[in-house]
Parts: structure tokens; sequence; C-alpha cells
């Protein structure tokens, strides 16, 4: 079991990382999501004992990972960001010689790098120069260094990074079949990676810990909440003036269906914030909207929140959250790819944001609000 006690880093005045606080149990998959810079392999570096930290405790069961750091780091294997390779050795030589790093007895060596090689499917490049292999086998060869003896506890950063799609689905699946015996940690940006393989998800930004769930939670956790779909007899631009008479919309995203209709995401503002009164139903008004300009509304629902959007939310990495304009209410952003000029006419994507300051995406972390999950019950201050 890993228990990680009010950890801080910082470098000079920069907080890389923000008190955090997490348990570890044996025998499962966690996952540290976060976008670039939001302090995972800081926190992995410390976890492992390669970095002090400034403040609060890291112990590895049981044993303080600075004032036990060779009981501590006896159950941990680990895979650096960048995995300290010795592009002069061949694959099998490195392997002996971090066999021996790792204090596994002489005897053993054989074993110990065969059972790794075979497990990461080295074999065939066993003789080769480091050197000359490809990132994908590199990346193995970081690996198995951190398999070798089967530790406990396998702390991996960015395990599939300069992967190609198939070695990411190698990798993954000798990942899960290692979460059976291992506690395995590994960090990435990207959640599609993550989602798929681990039993816990926890969600750094910002060095602060802002979720911590299985992905199925994390994925109930915004449902409907503040997410309504609908669709409209309209055209994208009339739809997008519509919603834009609806106050409590801060952003939405129109874009074309196949039938010619407009298929918008909305996001709102929950009742009863900014003095709109306590029982504001938002599909209410933007019922009337749609139907003062005398356009159907053909579809008006509650919109399930996918993961990806609560991962986007909670680190504040939303695109569609931009500044523009000084008081600008609402803004159009151009969707990726699409034509700037066209968008309006004969685009099939448009959205906007409404920009109301301190309250975009801020409802997301209000006090309290996801306690029960997992969640910080901090206060994050909104807008820029
Ligand atoms: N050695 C260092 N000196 C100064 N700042 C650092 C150092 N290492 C990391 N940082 C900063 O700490 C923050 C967290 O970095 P890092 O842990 O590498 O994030 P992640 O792994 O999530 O991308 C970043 O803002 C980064 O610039
Ligand atoms: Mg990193």
């Amino acid at each position: 079991m890993i228990e990680v006690k009010n950890l801080v880093k910082k470098y000079g005045e920069q907080v890389a990382v923000d008190h955090l606080d997490f348990r570890l149990e044996p025998g499962r998959i966690y996952g540290f999501l976060g976008p670039n810079g939001a302090g995972k392999s800081t926190t992995m570096n410390m976890m492992t004992g390669y970095l002090g930290a400034t403040e609060g405790t890291i112990e590895i069961n049981g044993h303080d990972i600075l004032k036990e750091p060779e009981a501590a780091k006896r159950h941990i294997g680990y895979l650096p960001e960048i995995p300290p390779l010795y592009t002069d050795m061949t694959v099998s030589e490195y392997l002996y010689f971090a066999a021996e790093l790792k204090g596994i007895a002489k005897k053993e060596w054989e074993k110990a790098v065969q059972e790794v090689m075979q497990a990461v499917r080295l074999e065939e490049v066993q003789m080769r120069l480091i050197r000359n292999l490809s990132k994908g086998y590199r990346q193995r060869v970081g690996l198995a260094q951190a398999l070798l003896g089967f530790p406990e506890i396998l702390i991996l950063d960015e395990p599939m990074v300069g992967l190609d799609p198939k070695q990411i689905i190698e990798i993954r699946e000798l990942i899960r079949g290692l979460g059976n015996k291992h506690t395995v940690i590994l960090s990435s940006h990207i959640l599609a990676e993550v989602r798929e393989i681990c039993d816990y998800i926890l969600i750094i930004s910002r060095g602060k810990l802002v979720a911590g769930d299985t992905p199925e939670n994390l994925e109930h956790l915004l449902n409907g909440q503040n997410t309504l779909e609908l669709e409209a007899k309209a055209g994208l631009e009339e739809t997008r003036d519509i919603l834009k008479k609806v106050p409590e919309i801060i952003r939405a995203q129109i874009e074309r269906t196949e039938e010619g209709t407009a298929f918008a995401k909305v996001h709102t503002e929950p009742a009863g914030r900014n003095g709109l009164g306590k029982k504001t139903d938002v599909r209410e008004k933007i019922f009337f909207a749609f139907s003062e300009a005398a356009c159907p509304l053909l579809l008006l629902k509650p919109s399930k929140a996918s993961l990806e959007e609560v991962f986007m939310q909670l680190t504040q990495g939303g695109e569609q959250i931009q500044e523009t304009g000084s008081d600008a209410s609402f803004s159009m952003k151009e969707e990726e790819g699409s034509e700037v000029s066209s968008v309006q006419e004969e685009g099939t994507e448009a959205s906007f944001v409404q920009e109301e300051e301190g309250t975009e995406a801020s409802f997301i972390q209000e006090e309290g609000q996801l306690e029960g999950s997992g969640i910080k019950g901090e206060k994050k201050e909104g807008g820029r």
C-alpha cells in the first residue's frame, strides 16, 4: 500500500505539487491523469525516492521513502519519463546490469532477465545495441527494467508515449495482466490511455488532486447536471442567436445534423446562481426562446457527460472556454478545421462561449458539490 500525505514540491516560488493526499491499495491499476505540467512526473519522482519533497510524507508498505529508502524501494519498479538507458549496451547486457543494480542475487539474473524479456517481447532484439532500437522498443526496454524481479508496485511514467497503436494495445494488455498481482500506477495526459485499463483514476491539475474515482463514477459525476442536448429545426446561426437570449447558458456547441437540423450541446448555470432565482429551469427558458422565434424544438434533454468532458472541465483544459474581447457576453469560436468565413453560413459546426467573469467551469469544483466521490471539497478560483 502507498500512503501519500500532504505532499508538496516547490521549485523556487513555483508550486509543482500542491498538498496531495491519497492512498493506493494493492492489486489495482491506478491512473494519474492530467495535462502536461500538472505535476505527475514530479509526484512519481518523489514516490520513488528520486526527488525529495518540500513537505509531506510517502510510505511504501509502511516504509517512509526518505527515512528507509532501501526498504521502500525494494517494493518498487520504476519507469521514469525518460528511462536511463545505456545506449552502447545490448538489450540483454543492459538488463543484466539493471538486475545487478537492483540487488537481485547473481544466480537469479538469468531467470529474471529472461522473464522480463519474455513479458515485454524483447527476445528477438536482445543482442541489438539499444542505440539502434526504435522508440517503441526502447520504451519496452525501460519497461523491462522496471519489471525486473517483478516488484509488488510498478510506477510507470507515461509508458505509452512514443508507441504506435499496435504497441499501445500490447503494452496495455501487458499492464492489465500485471494488474492482477501488482499495484500499477501509470501516468498519462491522454484520457483514452487510462480509461481502458485503470480501476481508479486520479485527476491532477496544477499540482492538485481535483478528482479521484473509478472511470464509471467520474462519468456519473457531471451527468445531467449542467449540460443539455437539444435539436431544433433551424439553421446554425439561428440556433446560436436563440440560445444567446438565454442568459443561463454559458456556452454551446452547435452542429448540423444529416437531416439538416441543428443539434446543440448546451452548458448552463446551475439553477439559483448569480441571483437568477432558485427555481429557474433553463429548459423552460430554452423552450420559450425557440417558441418565440417560431422554431420547432425537436428534442431537449439532459446530457450524459463523457469522461472526456469531466476531464476537460476539471482540468480547465476545455478549449471552448476562451477569453475574447473585454466585455463580450458571447463569442463565436470556430471549430478546428472549419473555415472561418463559412462557419456561419455553410459550416457544419458552430459554438459560442458566454463570458461572465468567474462563472465558466467553476461550478464543477464548487465547494462540497463533488464530495462523496473522492473530490476535494476545495473552492476553485474561477476566472483568470
Ligand atoms: N527541475 C525542475 N525545475 C523547475 N521546475 C520544474 C522542474 N521539473 C518540473 N518543473 C515544473 O513543475 C511542474 C510540473 O511538472 P511535471 O511534474 O513534469 O508535470 P507532468 O509530468 O504532469 O507533465 C511544471 O510546471 C514544470 O515546469
Ligand atoms: Mg511528466
